[in-house]
Protein backbone atom coordinates (compact mmCIF):
# COMPACT_ATOMS: atom_id res chain seq x y z
CA UNK A 1 0.00 0.00 0.00
CA UNK A 2 1.16 3.74 -0.56
CA UNK A 3 -0.43 6.79 0.01
CA UNK A 4 -0.79 9.59 -3.41
CA UNK A 5 -0.62 13.66 -3.33
CA UNK A 6 -2.08 14.50 -6.46
CA UNK A 7 -1.96 17.93 -8.03
CA UNK A 8 -4.43 18.33 -11.46
CA UNK A 9 -6.80 20.26 -12.69
CA UNK A 10 -10.61 19.77 -11.64
CA UNK A 11 -11.78 17.44 -14.36
CA UNK A 12 -9.18 15.25 -14.41
CA UNK A 13 -8.47 15.21 -10.24
CA UNK A 14 -12.48 14.33 -9.98
CA UNK A 15 -11.39 11.57 -12.53
CA UNK A 16 -8.83 10.09 -10.29
CA UNK A 17 -10.14 10.35 -7.19
CA UNK A 18 -12.96 8.58 -8.34
CA UNK A 19 -10.79 6.05 -9.50
CA UNK A 20 -8.91 5.95 -6.32
CA UNK A 21 -11.68 5.29 -4.90
CA UNK A 22 -11.93 2.35 -6.27
CA UNK A 23 -8.54 0.61 -5.01
CA UNK A 24 -8.68 1.22 -1.65
CA UNK A 25 -6.42 -1.59 -0.84
CA UNK A 26 -3.64 -0.31 -2.74
CA UNK A 27 -3.64 3.44 -2.35
CA UNK A 28 -4.71 6.25 -0.03
CA UNK A 29 -5.13 9.91 -1.31
CA UNK A 30 -3.46 12.34 1.20
CA UNK A 31 -3.85 15.54 -0.40
CA UNK A 32 -5.02 17.07 -3.65
CA UNK A 33 -4.44 20.55 -5.44
CA UNK A 34 -4.08 22.45 -8.56
CA UNK A 35 -1.75 24.98 -6.83
CA UNK A 36 2.36 23.86 -7.17
CA UNK A 37 3.55 25.78 -4.65
CA UNK A 38 0.89 24.11 -2.52
CA UNK A 39 1.98 20.89 -3.92
CA UNK A 40 5.48 21.25 -3.38
CA UNK A 41 4.97 22.68 0.56
CA UNK A 42 2.36 19.17 1.54
CA UNK A 43 4.90 16.88 -0.22
CA UNK A 44 8.11 18.35 1.26
CA UNK A 45 6.27 18.21 4.71
CA UNK A 46 4.46 14.94 4.32
CA UNK A 47 6.57 13.12 2.31
CA UNK A 48 3.82 10.76 -0.27
CA UNK A 49 4.37 7.74 -1.24
CA UNK A 50 3.90 9.66 -4.79
CA UNK A 51 3.00 12.80 -6.43
CA UNK A 52 0.76 12.32 -8.85
CA UNK A 53 0.77 14.70 -11.36
CA UNK A 54 -1.37 16.70 -14.69
CA UNK A 55 0.97 17.86 -17.05
CA UNK A 56 -1.68 20.93 -17.51
CA UNK A 57 -0.94 22.21 -13.94
CA UNK A 58 2.73 21.84 -14.57
CA UNK A 59 2.60 23.43 -18.10
CA UNK A 60 1.72 27.19 -16.53
CA UNK A 61 4.31 26.75 -13.88
CA UNK A 62 7.58 26.98 -15.22
CA UNK A 63 8.92 28.04 -11.54
CA UNK A 64 7.60 25.02 -9.73
CA UNK A 65 10.24 22.59 -12.43
CA UNK A 66 13.18 22.92 -10.29
CA UNK A 67 10.93 22.76 -6.58
CA UNK A 68 9.21 19.80 -7.80
CA UNK A 69 12.73 17.79 -9.44
CA UNK A 70 13.89 18.59 -5.71
CA UNK A 71 11.67 16.92 -3.80
CA UNK A 72 12.17 13.15 -1.83
CA UNK A 73 8.98 11.84 -2.98
CA UNK A 74 8.48 10.00 -6.13
CA UNK A 75 7.21 11.40 -9.29
CA UNK A 76 4.63 10.08 -11.86
CA UNK A 77 3.35 12.55 -14.67
CA UNK A 78 0.23 12.43 -16.63
CA UNK A 79 0.07 14.32 -19.94
CA UNK A 80 0.43 14.00 -24.36
CA UNK A 81 3.82 12.77 -24.81
CA UNK A 82 3.57 13.59 -28.75
CA UNK A 83 3.76 16.61 -29.97
CA UNK A 84 3.65 18.92 -26.52
CA UNK A 85 6.49 19.78 -23.81
CA UNK A 86 5.31 17.18 -21.52
CA UNK A 87 8.30 14.78 -22.19
CA UNK A 88 10.78 17.59 -21.37
CA UNK A 89 8.85 18.84 -18.48
CA UNK A 90 9.17 15.24 -17.61
CA UNK A 91 12.96 14.83 -17.71
CA UNK A 92 13.19 18.29 -15.65
CA UNK A 93 10.90 17.45 -12.76
CA UNK A 94 12.70 13.76 -13.25
CA UNK A 95 9.30 12.26 -13.30
CA UNK A 96 9.85 8.45 -12.82
CA UNK A 97 7.22 7.83 -15.63
CA UNK A 98 5.24 9.81 -17.74
CA UNK A 99 1.61 8.02 -18.57
CA UNK A 100 -0.29 9.41 -21.76
CA UNK A 101 -3.45 10.89 -20.84
CA UNK A 102 -5.73 8.73 -22.87
CA UNK A 103 -4.74 5.74 -21.51
CA UNK A 104 -4.01 6.77 -17.51
CA UNK A 105 -6.99 4.28 -16.54
CA UNK A 106 -5.12 1.11 -17.82
CA UNK A 107 -1.76 2.38 -16.66
CA UNK A 108 -2.18 3.90 -13.43
CA UNK A 109 -2.21 1.64 -11.15
CA UNK A 110 1.07 -0.15 -12.23
CA UNK A 111 3.10 3.05 -12.95
CA UNK A 112 2.18 3.93 -8.90
CA UNK A 113 3.13 0.76 -7.67
CA UNK A 114 6.30 0.94 -9.34
CA UNK A 115 7.32 3.92 -8.49
CA UNK A 116 6.09 4.90 -5.33
CA UNK A 117 7.61 4.28 -1.86
CA UNK A 118 5.19 1.49 0.85
CA UNK A 119 3.73 2.68 3.34
CA UNK A 120 5.06 0.68 5.69
CA UNK A 121 8.35 0.11 5.30
CA UNK A 122 10.26 -2.41 6.72
CA UNK A 123 13.22 -0.94 8.65
CA UNK A 124 16.28 -2.98 9.27
CA UNK A 125 16.84 -1.53 12.69
CA UNK A 126 15.13 -1.90 15.63
CA UNK A 127 12.30 -0.13 16.62
CA UNK A 128 12.18 1.97 19.30
CA UNK A 129 9.02 1.62 21.77
CA UNK A 130 8.31 5.09 23.70
CA UNK A 131 5.70 5.37 26.75
CA UNK A 132 4.31 8.72 27.63
CA UNK A 133 3.34 8.28 30.99
CA UNK A 134 2.46 10.57 33.72
CA UNK A 135 0.16 9.73 37.23
CA UNK A 136 -1.63 12.78 36.81
CA UNK A 137 -3.97 14.01 34.63
CA UNK A 138 -3.94 16.63 32.21
CA UNK A 139 -0.22 17.09 32.42
CA UNK A 140 0.42 16.94 28.56
CA UNK A 141 0.55 13.94 27.61
CA UNK A 142 -1.24 13.42 24.67
CA UNK A 143 -0.18 16.63 23.71
CA UNK A 144 3.38 15.55 23.98
CA UNK A 145 2.57 11.84 21.95
CA UNK A 146 0.79 13.28 19.28
CA UNK A 147 3.78 16.73 18.59
CA UNK A 148 6.59 13.94 19.53
CA UNK A 149 5.13 11.65 16.81
CA UNK A 150 4.66 14.09 13.93
CA UNK A 151 8.16 15.24 14.79
CA UNK A 152 9.59 12.07 14.34
CA UNK A 153 7.86 11.39 10.93
CA UNK A 154 9.01 14.74 9.78
CA UNK A 155 12.43 14.74 11.03
CA UNK A 156 13.63 11.33 10.43
CA UNK A 157 11.19 10.27 7.53
CA UNK A 158 10.56 6.80 9.40
CA UNK A 159 7.11 5.50 9.62
CA UNK A 160 5.83 6.22 13.53
CA UNK A 161 2.80 5.00 15.01
CA UNK A 162 1.03 6.51 18.09
CA UNK A 163 -1.21 3.75 19.83
CA UNK A 164 -3.57 5.57 21.99
CA UNK A 165 -3.82 3.47 24.76
CA UNK A 166 -6.17 5.87 27.08
CA UNK A 167 -8.57 2.86 26.15
CA UNK A 168 -11.39 4.59 27.58
CA UNK A 169 -10.81 8.10 27.36
CA UNK A 170 -8.35 8.63 24.48
CA UNK A 171 -8.13 11.68 22.48
CA UNK A 172 -5.08 11.69 19.89
CA UNK A 173 -7.68 10.68 17.19
CA UNK A 174 -9.28 14.03 17.88
CA UNK A 175 -5.59 15.81 18.20
CA UNK A 176 -4.93 15.13 14.77
CA UNK A 177 -8.42 15.31 13.19
CA UNK A 178 -9.35 11.95 12.64
CA UNK A 179 -12.99 10.36 12.91
CA UNK A 180 -11.70 6.60 13.10
CA UNK A 181 -14.07 3.61 12.04
CA UNK A 182 -11.57 1.11 13.12
CA UNK A 183 -9.64 0.65 16.50
CA UNK A 184 -7.58 -1.23 18.50
CA UNK A 185 -10.97 -2.62 20.00
CA UNK A 186 -10.92 -4.31 16.72
CA UNK A 187 -7.68 -6.41 17.32
CA UNK A 188 -9.86 -8.31 20.94
CA UNK A 189 -11.53 -10.56 17.72
CA UNK A 190 -9.39 -13.29 16.72
CA UNK A 191 -5.32 -12.97 15.58
CA UNK A 192 -3.67 -10.36 15.72
CA UNK A 193 -1.57 -10.04 12.53
CA UNK A 194 -0.20 -7.40 9.94
CA UNK A 195 -2.73 -7.50 8.25
CA UNK A 196 -5.36 -6.87 10.96
CA UNK A 197 -3.20 -4.32 12.57
CA UNK A 198 -3.13 -2.27 9.23
CA UNK A 199 -6.56 -2.57 8.85
CA UNK A 200 -7.27 -0.90 12.69
CA UNK A 201 -4.94 1.51 11.85
CA UNK A 202 -4.99 5.02 10.35
CA UNK A 203 -3.08 6.83 8.40
CA UNK A 204 -2.39 10.74 9.26
CA UNK A 205 0.19 10.91 6.35
CA UNK A 206 2.80 8.51 4.67
CA UNK A 207 4.88 8.07 7.88
CA UNK A 208 2.49 9.41 10.62
CA UNK A 209 -0.14 6.32 11.67
CA UNK A 210 -2.66 6.47 14.73
CA UNK A 211 -3.79 3.14 16.19
CA UNK A 212 -7.03 4.63 17.88
CA UNK A 213 -8.68 4.23 21.48
CA UNK A 214 -11.89 2.24 21.37
CA UNK A 215 -14.90 4.41 20.34
CA UNK A 216 -16.83 3.19 23.03
CA UNK A 217 -15.48 3.70 26.74
CA UNK A 218 -16.95 0.06 28.11
CA UNK A 219 -14.80 -2.08 25.24
CA UNK A 220 -11.72 -0.68 27.02
CA UNK A 221 -11.62 -3.73 29.33
CA UNK A 222 -11.41 -6.34 26.38
CA UNK A 223 -7.84 -4.92 25.18
CA UNK A 224 -5.56 -7.42 27.61
CA UNK A 225 -2.21 -6.36 28.43
CA UNK A 226 -2.01 -9.77 26.00
CA UNK A 227 -3.06 -8.21 23.59
CA UNK A 228 -1.01 -5.21 23.70
CA UNK A 229 2.15 -7.81 23.77
CA UNK A 230 1.25 -9.28 20.54
CA UNK A 231 0.51 -5.65 19.12
CA UNK A 232 3.84 -4.49 19.91
CA UNK A 233 5.84 -7.53 18.40
CA UNK A 234 3.98 -7.01 15.39
CA UNK A 235 4.08 -2.65 15.03
CA UNK A 236 7.88 -2.96 16.07
CA UNK A 237 8.30 -4.80 12.59
CA UNK A 238 6.11 -1.93 10.41
CA UNK A 239 7.35 1.06 12.56
CA UNK A 240 10.32 2.46 13.47
CA UNK A 241 8.84 4.55 16.73
CA UNK A 242 5.88 3.29 18.32
CA UNK A 243 4.95 6.24 20.61
CA UNK A 244 2.09 5.00 23.53
CA UNK A 245 -0.13 7.79 25.04
CA UNK A 246 -1.17 6.46 28.42
CA UNK A 247 -3.36 7.26 30.85
CA UNK A 248 -2.37 7.75 34.53
CA UNK A 249 -2.31 5.14 37.01
CA UNK A 250 -0.84 1.65 37.38
CA UNK A 251 -3.30 -0.85 35.79
CA UNK A 252 -2.38 -4.09 33.50
CA UNK A 253 -2.21 -2.33 30.51
CA UNK A 254 0.14 0.61 31.82
CA UNK A 255 2.53 -1.90 33.53
CA UNK A 256 2.56 -3.80 30.01
CA UNK A 257 3.21 -0.99 28.30
CA UNK A 258 5.82 0.44 30.78
CA UNK A 259 7.34 -2.90 31.08
CA UNK A 260 7.89 -2.84 26.97
CA UNK A 261 8.47 0.16 26.30
CA UNK A 262 12.84 1.40 25.80
CA UNK A 263 11.80 4.76 27.42
CA UNK A 264 9.42 5.98 29.23
CA UNK A 265 9.05 9.42 29.22
CA UNK A 266 7.37 10.97 32.96
CA UNK A 267 5.61 14.14 32.14
CA UNK A 268 6.15 16.61 35.24
CA UNK A 269 4.29 19.77 35.54
CA UNK A 270 5.82 22.87 37.99
CA UNK A 271 3.31 22.49 40.79
CA UNK A 272 3.32 20.26 43.60
CA UNK A 273 0.48 17.99 43.59
CA UNK A 274 1.71 16.93 40.37
CA UNK A 275 5.48 16.69 41.88
CA UNK A 276 4.04 14.81 44.71
CA UNK A 277 2.16 11.96 42.22
CA UNK A 278 5.65 11.95 39.65
CA UNK A 279 8.01 11.44 42.91
CA UNK A 280 5.76 8.27 43.80
CA UNK A 281 6.20 6.94 40.29
CA UNK A 282 9.95 7.32 39.62
CA UNK A 283 10.46 5.63 42.96
CA UNK A 284 7.92 2.89 42.42
CA UNK A 285 9.64 2.61 38.49
CA UNK A 286 13.36 2.49 40.21
CA UNK A 287 12.75 0.33 43.21
CA UNK A 288 9.42 -2.15 42.56
CA UNK A 289 10.20 -2.48 38.95
CA UNK A 290 13.78 -2.06 38.87
CA UNK A 291 13.57 0.11 35.42
CA UNK A 292 17.77 0.92 35.07
CA UNK A 293 18.20 4.67 35.16
CA UNK A 294 18.14 5.36 31.80
CA UNK A 295 14.89 4.09 30.94
CA UNK A 296 12.97 6.65 32.75
CA UNK A 297 13.22 10.17 31.54
CA UNK A 298 11.75 13.18 33.17
CA UNK A 299 9.76 15.85 30.98
CA UNK A 300 8.87 19.22 32.91
CA UNK A 301 5.88 20.63 30.55
CA UNK A 302 4.70 23.78 30.79
CA UNK A 303 7.36 25.74 32.12
CA UNK A 304 7.62 29.34 33.01
CA UNK A 305 4.34 29.84 33.83
CA UNK A 306 5.77 31.21 37.30
CA UNK A 307 4.56 29.53 39.35
CA UNK A 308 7.32 29.61 41.85
CA UNK A 309 8.65 26.18 40.78
CA UNK A 310 12.41 26.32 39.05
CA UNK A 311 13.85 23.30 36.61
CA UNK A 312 17.09 22.86 39.88
CA UNK A 313 13.77 23.21 42.28
CA UNK A 314 12.08 19.89 40.25
CA UNK A 315 15.66 17.95 39.93
CA UNK A 316 16.11 18.35 43.61
CA UNK A 317 12.79 17.45 44.61
CA UNK A 318 12.40 14.23 42.58
CA UNK A 319 16.12 13.28 42.64
CA UNK A 320 16.19 13.27 39.18
CA UNK A 321 17.48 15.14 36.47
CA UNK A 322 14.97 16.63 34.27
CA UNK A 323 16.03 15.49 30.61
CA UNK A 324 13.73 17.67 28.78
CA UNK A 325 11.77 21.18 29.60
CA UNK A 326 8.59 22.35 27.65
CA UNK A 327 7.69 25.92 27.40
CA UNK A 328 4.13 27.09 28.30
CA UNK A 329 2.55 28.29 25.40
CA UNK A 330 -0.13 30.05 26.14
CA UNK A 331 -3.39 29.01 23.65
CA UNK A 332 -1.07 27.53 21.12
CA UNK A 333 -1.80 23.69 21.82
CA UNK A 334 -5.41 23.80 22.11
CA UNK A 335 -5.63 26.02 19.16
CA UNK A 336 -3.83 23.08 16.87
CA UNK A 337 -6.11 20.62 18.50
CA UNK A 338 -9.23 22.45 17.84
CA UNK A 339 -7.77 22.36 13.83
CA UNK A 340 -6.92 18.60 14.36
CA UNK A 341 -3.14 19.32 13.58
CA UNK A 342 0.05 18.68 15.25
CA UNK A 343 1.60 21.99 16.36
CA UNK A 344 5.00 21.14 15.18
CA UNK A 345 3.35 21.42 11.48
CA UNK A 346 0.74 24.32 12.05
CA UNK A 347 3.54 26.90 14.04
CA UNK A 348 7.13 24.63 13.89
CA UNK A 349 8.62 28.12 14.66
CA UNK A 350 7.07 28.44 18.25
CA UNK A 351 9.50 28.22 21.05
CA UNK A 352 6.98 24.85 22.14
CA UNK A 353 7.27 23.86 18.64
CA UNK A 354 11.60 23.88 19.10
CA UNK A 355 11.60 22.21 22.39
CA UNK A 356 9.37 19.17 21.19
CA UNK A 357 11.89 18.66 17.49
CA UNK A 358 15.02 18.84 19.77
CA UNK A 359 13.37 15.98 21.77
CA UNK A 360 12.76 14.20 18.72
CA UNK A 361 16.42 14.85 17.76
CA UNK A 362 17.66 13.15 20.80
CA UNK A 363 14.95 10.20 20.42
CA UNK A 364 16.16 9.71 16.97
CA UNK A 365 19.70 9.62 17.55
CA UNK A 366 19.04 7.25 21.14
CA UNK A 367 17.50 4.87 18.27
CA UNK A 368 20.63 5.68 15.98
CA UNK A 369 22.62 4.34 18.83
CA UNK A 370 21.00 1.52 20.11
CA UNK A 371 23.22 -1.87 19.76
CA UNK A 372 21.24 -4.22 19.12
CA UNK A 373 18.77 -7.07 20.82
CA UNK A 374 20.72 -7.64 24.30
CA UNK A 375 20.64 -4.25 25.14
CA UNK A 376 17.55 -3.49 25.09
CA UNK A 377 16.33 -6.62 26.40
CA UNK A 378 18.30 -5.73 29.53
CA UNK A 379 16.48 -2.49 29.53
CA UNK A 380 13.22 -3.58 29.58
CA UNK A 381 13.24 -6.02 32.65
CA UNK A 382 10.37 -5.01 34.81
CA UNK A 383 7.50 -5.79 37.16
CA UNK A 384 5.54 -7.16 34.57
CA UNK A 385 8.11 -9.43 32.84
CA UNK A 386 9.32 -10.89 36.30
CA UNK A 387 5.77 -11.89 37.40
CA UNK A 388 5.28 -13.29 34.10
CA UNK A 389 8.53 -15.93 33.83
N1 LIG B 1 3.30 23.26 27.07
C1 LIG B 1 1.99 23.55 27.10
N2 LIG B 1 1.57 24.83 27.01
C2 LIG B 1 0.25 25.15 27.03
N3 LIG B 1 -0.72 24.25 27.16
C3 LIG B 1 -0.39 22.95 27.26
C4 LIG B 1 0.98 22.53 27.23
N4 LIG B 1 1.01 21.19 27.34
C5 LIG B 1 -0.28 20.80 27.42
N5 LIG B 1 -1.12 21.84 27.38
C6 LIG B 1 -2.60 21.82 27.48
O1 LIG B 1 -2.95 21.10 28.66
C7 LIG B 1 -4.14 20.37 28.48
C8 LIG B 1 -3.92 18.91 28.84
O2 LIG B 1 -3.06 18.35 27.86
P1 LIG B 1 -3.17 16.83 27.41
O3 LIG B 1 -4.57 16.49 27.05
O4 LIG B 1 -2.11 16.61 26.43
O5 LIG B 1 -2.81 16.17 28.80
P2 LIG B 1 -2.90 14.62 29.21
O6 LIG B 1 -1.84 14.42 30.23
O7 LIG B 1 -2.88 13.78 28.01
O8 LIG B 1 -4.33 14.58 29.87
P3 LIG B 1 -5.18 13.24 30.26
O9 LIG B 1 -4.55 12.70 31.50
O10 LIG B 1 -6.56 13.78 30.46
O11 LIG B 1 -5.06 12.30 29.11
C9 LIG B 1 -4.56 20.58 27.03
O12 LIG B 1 -5.54 21.58 26.98
C10 LIG B 1 -3.27 21.03 26.35
O13 LIG B 1 -3.54 21.86 25.25
MG1 LIG C 1 -4.21 12.28 27.34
Amino acid sequence: MFSVYMAAEPALGDAWEEWLRQHPDDVLLVGRTQDLSEAVRDCRRDLPGVLLLDDQVLAQDSLALAPLADLSCPIVLVGQPDGGDAARRALAIRAKDLIPLHHWPEELLVSLKKAALPLYPRDRQDAQVLAVFSSKGGVGKTTVSVNLAASLAERTHDAVIVVDLDLAFGDVSTMLGLAPETTIYDLTSGPIDSARVRQAVQSVTNRLSVLAAPLAPEQAEDVTGNLLVRLLEVLKDEYAYVILDLAPGYHEINVTALDLADVVLTLCTPDVVTLRAVGQALTLFREDFRYPADKVQLVLNRTGSRTGIERSDVSRILKSPVQYELPSAGSLPVRAANQGTAFVQAEPSSPLAQAIFSLADNVAKVREDASGASRRTAKRGGWMRSRRS
